[in-house]
């Protein structure tokens, strides 16, 4: 994926973003949709399913081990259920490019399969920690091998008989939960998964969907083994991640007004608005409705004056695809915000405590990194070039910056924004984002 050429984001300051909007589709969801999907029994339709890369290396894995499916058409997908036991062995390895969710959920599911699988990436994924789950999946009875540092690639062996463990998870981990609940269906007796804080629980809600039963006491979500999966149709939310960069971009720019529509509200997602709220910003939240197990809502956003905080430390893992977006919020507004515990953000898809500390710098603002968060002073943006490091929430959040810096702001090396967000660019632009986009 690194050998696409680079994609330059051009932005001029002014302008001010306005309309309503749908952005596509949550990734989470999105990747559940297909392996739920595909393991199932009879057919699955999934709407609204996110066409980008990460989804989309999902989707690939399993047409390479016998899945058919047909589209994404429009975002339509209809996946024919090859039950739990039905998957076949891939020609190759399976290259689920810069997805970290691919790589953690796949490694679960596949533990329990007969045949072997390797699961490599790109330069990116390949230096994410995956003893996380191959640690857990391992006294679980899987047996993976990773390189020495613990990373992918990963060869998962099959033929391992799987028995239910009780796992504590040391980090708040949604990817970890899943992984052990999707190894969980092929174990022998209860896999039982305790989280040390709430994390994002479309898994549980989704395997409800497949009609498998997961019980929920507190913070331990389990599963039996051997449950078998009923497909049906699943509606894909606007994903909140993507609509953070508008949540920050229409707070931060004087006289914007947007509406995003269809926006996924499942409170284990929603710590981007609470923070935002909490610094002062105007965003109402439609009246929320049910879809599929999901809740949905519009939400309005009005520009307004921002000031700094010290943001809650329970709200971490509710807003942790977000910290690029709120640290440009918390840049633009009012005084000191300080973030504590979110050292998960050092192993995202770059070290994103260090790459918007060094963006925010170039850009003429005071932000100190910490090992575990960043204490940052509200200020004004100069124009200046920032790197993305390939990583796409830091190319997005910088392009809202843009709008309101003091002059051109150039952010290098943004291809991977399609990883989550197709089409951002010219969605951007429709609603006011001085944005153009070149290729180096
Ligand atoms: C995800 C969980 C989060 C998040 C990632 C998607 C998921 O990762 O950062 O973008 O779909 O389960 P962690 O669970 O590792 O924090």
């Amino acid at each position: 994926m690194n050998a696409t050429p680079e994609v330059i984001f051009d932005v001029e300051p002014g302008g001010r973003l306005d309309g309503e909007l749908r952005v596509p589709g949550d990734k989470s969801i999105s990747h559940r949709s297909v392996m739920l999907g595909a393991i199932a029994e009879g057919e699955t339709r999934v709407d609204g399913f996110l066409q980008g890369a990460d989804a989309l290396a999902t989707l690939h894995a399993f047409r390479e081990m016998g899945v058919r499916v047909d589209g994404p058409h429009d975002g339509c997908l209809r996946i024919q259920g090859a039950g739990l036991h039905g998957l076949a062995a891939p020609a190759g390895a399976l290259d689920l490019g810069n997805s970290g969710t691919s790589m953690r959920l796949l490694c679960g599911l596949l533990a329990g399969q007969r045949f072997d699988t390797v699961l490599a990436g790109d330069a990116s994924l390949s230096r994410r920690p995956m003893r996380r789950v191959t640690e857990p999946l391992a006294e679980m009875g899987a047996v993976i091998e990773t390189t020495p540092a613990g990373t992918a690639p990963l060869r998962v062996r099959g033929g391992r008989p799987l028995h239910g463990i009780d796992y504590d998870m040391p980090v708040a981990s949604a990817q970890v939960k899943s992984c052990l609940l999707l190894a969980g269906l092929y174990a022998d007796g209860v896999t039982r998964v305790t989280e040390p804080a709430t994390t994002r629980d479309h898994t549980e809600r989704m395997l409800d969907g497949f009609g498998c039963e997961v019980r929920r006491e507190g913070a331990t979500a389990s599963v039996a083994g051997g449950q078998r999966l009923r497909g049906h149709a699943i509606d894909v939310p606007a994903d909140i991640s993507s609509a953070a960069f508008f949540l920050v971009g229409a707070s931060i720019v004087p006289g914007s007004e947007i509406v995003l529509r269809h926006v996924g509200v499942n409170p284990t997602r929603t710590g981007v608005i609470d923070i935002l709220q909490r610094m002062g910003a105007d965003i109402a939240v439609g009246q929320v409705k049910d879809s599929g197990g999901e809740p949905v809502a519009d939400i309005r956003v009005r520009a307004a004056q921002l000031h700094g905080i010290d943001i809650p430390a329970e709200l971490v893992p509710l807003a942790i695809d977000e910290f690029p977006a709120l640290f440009v919020a918390a840049a633009a507004a009012r005084g000191r915000t300080v973030l504590t515990g979110a050292g998960e953000l050092r192993v995202k898809e770059s070290d994103r405590i260090a790459v918007m500390a060094e963006g925010l710098g170039r850009l003429g603002i005071a932000a100190e990194p910490t090992p575990d968060g960043m204490v940052i002073e509200g200020g004004r943006f100069n124009g200046g070039e920032v790197m993305a490091h390939g990583d796409h929430r830091i190319a997005m959040a910088f392009a809202m910056a843009g709008m309101v810096a003091g002059g051109p702001v150039r952010i290098r090396d943004c291809a991977n924004v399609d990883t989550s967000f197709p089409g951002f660019q010219g969605l951007a632009a429709a609603h006011g984002l001085r944005i153009s986009m070149e290729h180096g």
